[in-house]
Formats: C-alpha cells, structure tokens, sequence
C-alpha cells in the first residue's frame, strides 16, 4: 500500500481503484446497519420523548434520514460518549418542511419516510438525486392514494408531493413486490390512519419495522399465511414511546471483507457484530452452500435482533442455484455474490432477481457488463443472472485491467474494488463517492485488513 492511498480513510470520490496484494486478515467491526439507522430515526422521531441510539451508520443516506427528521420539526442531536456517538432525536408532531426533502440517492429514506409524513398528516415533497429520481415511487404512492393521500408524481417517479390527508382510512393490501420499503411505508402510514390496517405478505422481506414498532410500544399482529408469507395488522392512533436503540453491525456491508477473504489466498477475516436476522442472511447462507470456510461465532441476541461475529477463511468454492425464494433475503448481495461466483469453480445460477433491475442501478446490466470487461462470464436474462467461475489462486481468478462503469450504484463500486484485490491486474472503477451513502469507512476497514485499495 503506497502512502496516497493509506490517506484515503473515507470513501474517495472520483476514480479509485484495487489491486491484488497478500491475504487479507485481521479483525474488523461491521458499520451500523443501514435499515435499522433509518428506521431508529424515523420512529423516535415519531415517539413521545427521547430516543437514544447508539452504533447509528453515519453514512449519507442515513444522514439524509435525520435531517429530513429536522426539517420536520424534530429535534435531532449528536452527542460524543467514551463509547461513541449517540443520537438524541426528541420526538414532536410533525410540521410542514419549508423545502422539499432531498434523498440524495435513498430509495429507503424516501419511501419510508413518505409512508411516514402520510401518518403524520403533513404535506411534504421528495426530491432526490439521478438515480433515485430513475426509480418507481408508483409502489408506495398506489397504497398511499387507496388511504386517501393527494399524491403528485412524474410518471410514477421523484419529484412527487404529498398533500396532508387528515382522515387517512386504513387498507387491506396484498404486497406485490417483496419489498420491506413498500411495506414499511404502509405500516408507518397506518399509524395514522382511521383502523386497523392489513398488510398481506406473501414473500417474507426484512421485519425491522415490526421489531423496532414492538420495541416503541405499538401493538401488532403478525399471522402466518399458511403459505410461507404472513398478514401483519396494525390499528391507526397508537402512540409510540421513546426507547434506546443500539444499531447492530450491517450484514450487507460485512458482506465485502467476508468475499473478500474468500476469494483472496491464504486470509483469514473476522467481522464482529454483525445482524444474522434469519431474513437478511441468504447470502451467508448460500456461501456456506458453495462450501465457504465461514463460520457465526459468539452468537448473540442484542436489543431484540440476534447477532454474532462472521469469520471468514480463503476457500476453494463450487458454483450453485440459488433459488429465487432467497432473493428477499439477500437483494442487496447479488453483486458481491457474483464476484464470489467469477471465483468458484462451475456454475452459480440466480433465479428471481427482478428487483435487481431498479435498485440504485440496473444491477443484473451492470454486474454482466463489469464482469465481462475484467474476464469474467456472466449471461442474464430479465430476473437471473447465470456467472461462470474461474477458480481461485495462482491459475484462476479475473484478469482485471478494466475501467468499471458503477452508474451511481454503492454496492457495485465495492463489489467491483474486491474483485480488484483478487485480479491478476488493477480493476478501477468511475467513481467511488457513492460508497459514503452506505460505508465511507470502507477504504480503511479494506486497507486495514491488508488490501490496497484507493483513489487514482
Ligand atoms: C430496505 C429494503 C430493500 C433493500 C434496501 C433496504 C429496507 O429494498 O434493497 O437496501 O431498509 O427496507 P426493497 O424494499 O425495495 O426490497
């Protein structure tokens, strides 16, 4: 590592670039996660008195979370403790911002917290960066109109205003898309509304909203479809109270230094404190399926929400199917699974990843494109996405030497920096700023390790 790239600590923006070095190893500590962030946020401000949240990922999109909570009247502080920051955020009746809300590139801050201003009967307007303007609000905006909000959009997309609706009627809605954004903001929203409000789940996605609504004090019904899915209800004008968060380690985020001491020969990585909530590790799942040396260690529950520190050994992998009644629970590893599966040895097959085509990028395009132009073999259809692996070590791995084109997309610019680390030559990408929207320590805790990685 030269001595330009060890000042790169936080996320670069412009060009950045990988390369391969030793093995990877030592112990790390995961990022806050994001979705809890967002959701400790949007509820204490909800709440009656003051919510204290510790471990918060103070990255972008969470920021952009509280001060969206500020600019509706929430008093929003941050504190320095021996142990770290903690977030004070005062809850209060919700007030008309002045200006529209500006997402930046959040598709979570934005839908929830429209579901949310819905409830709090405030009009408010969304705004948000290029990709977030690219992607469908239709999803949350459809539920909110069937409650009786006024809602403008631009062809289902951002900018969209919101008109405050004082006598929001609870819905009976059957989800259809898995997406735990869509249904959070249904949920918040019924906070607000005149009944019980029933959300038809038919594909089981992250329940961090119903945890955290249990923990504030509201009272939910959760009843199992009978199919795999699960009907959840929530009666309109319960108060929330005020209560600690303390933010367990992302497991989406962890997911980076675990592939990379995978792919990477002879490293051995620890991530400590790390969520392993049964519907947020299909990635964890899968790798173990590819024969991954990957181990949960000192298992834990922590403030309602298991926890353990993953540890990860360089492996020889094979290629498997993955099926796509796993996507729910790993839609934001795709990326990093497919530079792990450009390293097994055979076949990695991912079915039912429709959702892929309008995260922060078209993820399936972009993963194909990236992984063609560094030696990789990747085909797609329009929900799967077929990698070919090379085998790792001296005889396999990628070529590299190829400049990746990230679209604005976090996830696909670290994906692509770890299969750098592996590559017979650097693999650069466009720009790295975007990483700072989910992990701006990721340079550092990937240098730290031993990687060599940083802007150009
Ligand atoms: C999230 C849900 C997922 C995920 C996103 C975070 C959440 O999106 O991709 O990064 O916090 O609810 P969908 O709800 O669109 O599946």
């Amino acid at each position: 590592m030269n001595a330009t790239k060890a000042r790169w600590r936080r996320a670069p923006s412009g060009r950045a670039d990988a390369r391969r070095t030793g093995p990877l190893t030592g112990v790390v500590t995961a990022p806050g996660d994001k979705s809890i962030s967002h959701r400790a946020l949007i509820l204490g401000a909800l709440a009656r008195g003051e919510t204290r949240i510790t471990g918060l990922l103070e990255a972008d999109d969470v920021l952009r979370t509280a001060a969206a909570m500020r600019a509706l009247g929430v008093g929003v502080e941050r504190d320095r403790s021996s142990s770290g920051a903690i977030w004070r955020v005062e809850g209060a009746a919700w007030a008309a911002p002045t200006r529209p809300l500006y997402f930046g590139n959040s598709g979570t801050g934005v839908r929830l917290i429209m579901g949310a201003a819905a409830g709090a009967h405030v009009a408010t307007s969304f705004e948000g960066d290029v990709s977030l303007r690219s992607r469908p609000m239709g999803r949350v905006l459809e539920p909110l109109r069937m409650m009786g909000v006024e809602a403008t959009d631009r062809d289902g997309r951002l900018p969209v205003d919101l008109e405050a609706c004082e006598d929001l009627k609870a819905i009976n809605v059957k989800l259809a898309t898995p997406s735990a954004q869509v249904k959070s903001a249904i949920l918040l929203a019924a906070l607000g509304a005149d009944g019980v409000t029933r959300v038809h789940e038919p594909e089981l996605c992250r329940d961090h909203t119903e945890r955290m609504l249990a923990a504030f004090g509201a009272s939910l019904s959760m009843t199992p479809d009978g199919e795999g899915g699960r009907f959840i209800e929530v009666a309109g004008g319960q108060p929330l109270n005020a209560c600690d968060v303390a933010v367990p380690g992302d497991p989406s985020s962890a997911a980076f230094p675990i592939a990379a001491a995978l792919i990477t020969e002879g490293s051995d990585v620890t991530v400590k404190g790390v969520l392993i909530n049964p519907l947020r590790i299909g990635f964890y799942e899968t790798l173990k399926e590819m024969g991954a040396d990957i181990s949960f260690e000192n298992e834990r529950d922590e403030n309602g929400e298991p926890v353990a520190d993953i540890r990860a050994r360089h492996s020889l992998l094979h290629g498997v199917e993955v099926p796509a009644s796993r996507a729910p629970s790993m839609i934001d590893e795709y990326p990093i699974l497919a530079i792990v599966a450009a390293h097994a040895h055979g076949e990695t097959m991912m079915r039912g990843l429709g959702e892929l085509r309008v995260k922060e990028s078209d993820r399936i395009a972009c993963v194909e494109a990236g992984l063609a132009a560094i030696g990789g073999d990747a085909a797609s259809g329009p929900d799967w996405l077929r990698v070919r692996g090379k085998g790792s070590g001296p005889k396999g791995g990628l070529k590299g030497g190829a400049l990746i084109k990230t679209h604005h997309d976090h996830r696909i610019a670290m994906s692509f920096l770890v299969a750098g680390l592996a590559s017979e030559k650097p693999v650069e990408i466009d720009d790295a700023s975007m990483i700072a929207t989910s992990f701006p320590e990721f340079f550092g805790l990937m240098m730290s390790l031993g990687g060599d990685m940083g802007a150009v």
